[in-house]
């Protein structure tokens, strides 16, 4: 049996199946733990309960499987990229450090996945370069949390999708936006978000620009107002030299004593600008904390990864202000973003 395929266009074409990512542990004869990463799992029967997942020949654990009595699979939740990355290596001790518990056989059993299944190692098939492994399922369990996707060789994420009845709505007006309009949608979230923190700044007198000032200035111990303006351009309504020194007169910021050689102006927190923008940042935190407990965590990481991919196509320099390696060197203890 041969073909004439293009191997990297078969590959890729394979990859447009989405899959989970599983963990397919078990424990060798003479005592060691073995593992791999493995998206070719799949479910073969329900009754009785069988699944399956397919073995490279050229793995170094094949013959550890071949002669297994059990082995486990464990589908990973969408933090454990790490893990799967981990276990798709060779030649390291998978295993270091890891929290293991022990199942039937012996074989041991990873935590914090998305589901595991305990299985007795019920038949093997010759599948070209790869040997097919079916398992009779003893024991599983499962857990809410989402799963980690593959895709197109890459890690994907799952979520759910809205109700196929969700259309957005139009405007009367014919040539309107609708609801589904990204500029509503961005726009409205970024006031409703904002709009809870506003009244903490109005009680402290502080403008939209005040506070975002503060907060990158919590960014590195020194920023220059050249540096202010191209971080928060088109964030800021006026620049930053038309709005520090008002904040230096109220004790938050201080300006670093100009020399010669610069003729631009650098500040700094004071002490007073460190504690007002760490309460803000807290405050805006703890809305952030409310709003995904609310939409579900996992939804949360997914809307903050689509994001950062956003933000990099709007406003590639947006990362500018985060990237400094003095920000690194020199970072103010609690600063209060993460990027
Ligand atoms: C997402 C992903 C899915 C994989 N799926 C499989 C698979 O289904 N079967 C397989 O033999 N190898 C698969 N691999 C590759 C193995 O994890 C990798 O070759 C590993 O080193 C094999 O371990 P071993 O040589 O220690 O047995 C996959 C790797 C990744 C990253």
């Amino acid at each position: 049996m041969s073909t004439a395929f293009d191997a990297a266009e078969f590959r890729k074409a394979l990859g447009a199946f989405a899959t989970g990512v599983t963990i397919i542990t078990t424990k060798a004869a003479d005592g060691s733990l073995i593992g791999l990463t493995a998206n070719s799992f799949n479910s073969v029967s329900l009754n009785p309960p069988l699944v399956l997942w397919s073995l490279a020949e050229t793995a170094a654990s094949l013959p550890v499987f071949r002669a297994a009595e059990h082995w486990a699979v464990h589908v990973l939740a969408s933090d454990q990229e790490e893990l799967s990355g981990r276990f798709a290596r060779r030649g390291i001790d998978k295993f270091a450090g890891l929290d293991i518990e022990t199942g039937v056989g012996g074989v041991p059993l990873l935590k914090g996945c998305t589901a595991r299944f305990e299985c007795k190692n019920a038949f093997q098939y010759e599948g070209g370069d790869h040997i097919i492994f079916v398992g009779q399922v003893l024991n599983f369990s499962r857990s809410e949390s989402a799963p980690l996707v593959f895709h197109g060789g890459k890690y994907a994420h799952a979520t759910r999708r809205e109700a196929p009845d969700a259309k957005p709505r139009s405007a009367a007006l014919s040539g309107s936006f609708n609801e589904g309009f990204l500029g509503y949608l961005l726009g409205r979230s970024h006031f409703q978000f904002f709009g809870q923190i506003r009244a903490q700044l109005a009680d402290q007198s502080l403008s939209d620009d005040d506070f975002y000032l503060l907060s990158t200035l919590t960014l590195r111990p020194l920023i220059s107002t050249s540096e202010l303006d191209a971080g928060l351009a088109a964030v800021l309504r006026q620049p930053s030299a038309s709005r520090l020194p008002a904040l230096a007169e109220r004790g938050l910021v201080a300006q670093l004593a100009m020399t010669a050689e610069s003729d631009v102006a650098e500040y700094r927190l004071t002490e007073a600008g460190r504690d007002t923008a760490l309460r803000l940042i807290s405050a805006a935190k703890a809305v952030e904390l409310e709003i995904l407990e609310r939409m579900g965590a996992e939804d949360g990481a997914i809307l903050k990864s689509l994001l950062k991919r956003f933000l990099g196509v709007v406003d590639p320099d947006a990362s500018v202000l985060w990237d400094d390696p003095t920000q690194v060197a020199g970072k103010i203890p609690g600063s209060g973003w993460d990027s």
